[in-house]
């Protein structure tokens, strides 16, 4: 099956949805205050890398692991509720373009496979 990142309707797309995910995060207020000090001409390309990995092409990904990228976010408080804020952008942006339900769940799975890296929690083996 070609990735979600095809069948959302590939690169062009994907401009497009980062585009209008990009104004949601930047005029929410419960997640804003996190990007207030990043390079805005990185943010995009961030944003679209993000987006890449989202839909499942971590390949295209050169960044920086995602638990390090996020290290010093999770320092200043990032926890579950901004982790769910961005998800809920992500969401709207998609269906405001008229991706299907069950593409944006796919791409809401992925998101939450990293959930644990992003916020830098220990996973913690029980044991035997
Ligand atoms: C599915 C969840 C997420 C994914 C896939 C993701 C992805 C990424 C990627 C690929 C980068 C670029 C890393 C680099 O170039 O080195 C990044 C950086 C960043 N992310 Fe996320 N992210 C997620 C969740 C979040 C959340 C919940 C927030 C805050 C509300 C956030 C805020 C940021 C910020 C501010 C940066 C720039 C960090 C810096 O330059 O120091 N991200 N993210």
């Amino acid at each position: 099956m070609p990735s979600l990142y095809e069948r959302i309707g590939g690169e062009k797309a994907i401009n497009v949805a980062v585009d209008l995910f990009y104004k949601k995060v930047l005029t929410d207020n419960r997640i804003n205050h996190f990007f207030k000090d990043i390079n805005l001409a990185k943010q995009s390309q961030r944003l679209k890398a993000f987006l890449a990995y989202a839909f499942g092409v971590p390949n295209k990904y050169t960044g920086r692991p995602l638990r390090e990228a996020h290290a010093r976010l999770v320092k200043k408080g990032l926890n579950d509720s901004h982790f769910d804020a961005v998800l809920e952008n992500l969401g709207n942006s998609l269906k405001e373009l008229g991706v299907s339900e069950d593409l944006i769940e796919e791409a809401a799975k992925i998101a939450e496979s990293v959930r644990n890296d992003i916020l830098n929690r220990q996973l913690h083996l029980v044991p035997l």
